[in-house]
């Protein structure tokens, strides 16, 4: 198969971390017997200084035209003071919102090799985490209007959380298809208690609820959620929520995986063309010391392969040779564990991680 990738780089690690998941796109095509062009894309802070502009028009245009992307990090201090319309999370959003890919998909599992890298006790993990999180992507508090008035003499800021019933719909729907396809069980996250959009977000889930029989829909309120994940991950198989919440969670989940630095994810919306990037940030403070876990980045990669490209058996390759690179006791730095369970490990840097990870791919 002939496919056309859009690739932002970005800041930060972004550069790092994307180079080794060309690499191993590469080699894979060279394995499977396709051809797979890459379109640099200008995004986010490395944008601004080119053109003055996270994301300029024609850059868009280039990633919607793609087959899909990947995008490695945007963001960095350096552009911390700029107005928030011109920030390099600005482009990211304005990417999103542009490609339509209102499900992001971020899955929270733990590999078997890095159990004692969690935070969390032992007995906890041994129960096992491997969830899910659907996270409403294009609306909600990140595409309400942002303001800040004077006031009689200070600044007053508001953000509008607003969510339409189609909205959420849709959104719901993903998070039940993803559920008949894992264990049929779907949390729906929200705070009821306090906001509007959220009691209709509870009226919307329970509503398509009765085109989902077989899945076992549970309500739950965002700050409890925040404990549960902490204190009983196993419970989970998938998890649908509002774009600011699944922001949040996400974070928490990936963490108590091992490391934010392994979590790949999926961003989808009407068409095969989707976004896929690694849910950590530019970490601007390890940029260009090869110290980054691309491994985040190459997972994206496989989940591009797995569901806009329907290339199955290659995203299974990459996966599993990501395993036999762990089973091997290779660790990038945020993954070494410490003390006595250190000798057992070899700490290697982005590059040799991405080199590594190569040379176990096989068909
Ligand atoms: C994420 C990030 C972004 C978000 C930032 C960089 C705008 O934290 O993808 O989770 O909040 O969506
Ligand atoms: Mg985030």
């Amino acid at each position: 198969m002939n496919k056309n990738i859009a690739v932002i780089r970005g800041d930060g690690i972004g550069p790092e971390i994307v180079e080794q998941a060309l690499l191993i796109l590469d080699k894979i095509a060279e394995l499977y017997g396709h051809t797979f062009n890459y379109t640099d894309v200008d995004m986010g802070g490395c944008a601004i200084d080119k053109w003055g502009d996270p994301l300029p028009a024609a850059e868009l245009e280039k990633c919607v035209n793609s087959d899909s992307v990947l995008l490695g990090a945007v963001g960095g201090d350096k552009w911390n003071n700029v107005p928030g319309e011109m920030r390099p999370e600005k482009g990211l959003l304005r990417l999103r919102a542009g490609m339509g890919v209102y499900s992001n998909n971020r899955p929270a599992k733990i590999w078997g090799q890095l159990a004692s890298a969690s935070p969390l006790k032992k007995s906890i993990v041994d129960k096992g985490i491997d969830f899910i999180i659907v996270r409403e992507l294009i609306g909600g508090i990140y595409f309400g209007e942002h303001r800040t008035d004077s006031v009689d003499g200070e600044d007053v800021a508001t953000d509008i959380l607003k969510y339409s019933e189609k909205e959420i719909e849709r959104i719901g729907r993903i998070g039940f298809e993803t559920a008949m396809k894992r264990g049929k069980k779907l949390c729906s996250v929200e705070k009821s208690n306090v906001l509007d959009s959220s009691r209709l977000w509870k009226k919307v889930m329970h509503k398509l609820a009765e085109e989902y029989p077989e899945v076992e829909l549970s309500d739950m309120l965002v700050d409890n959620c925040a404990m549960q994940i902490v204190k009983n991950p196993a419970q989970f198989d998938v998890i649908v929520t509002e774009n600011m919440f699944g922001d949040i969670l996400s974070d928490e989940a990936s963490m108590i995986t091992g490391s934010i630095g392994m979590i790949p994810s999926s961003s989808l919306g009407g068409t095969s063309c989707g976004l896929y990037e690694p849910i950590h940030g530019s970490a601007p403070d390890i940029a260009g010391t090869d110290a980054a876990n691309p491994i985040g980045t190459i997972l994206s990669a496989a989940m591009m392969l797995r569901y806009s490209f329907d290339m199955a058996s290659e995203a299974d390759a990459i996966e599993n040779a990501v395993s036999a690179f762990l089973d091997k006791g290779y660790r990038t730095a945020d993954i070494m564990p410490n003390g006595e369970d250190a000798e057992s490990c070899v700490k290697v840097g982005c590059k040799e991680c991405g080199k590594l990870i190569i040379e176990n791919l096989k068909r």
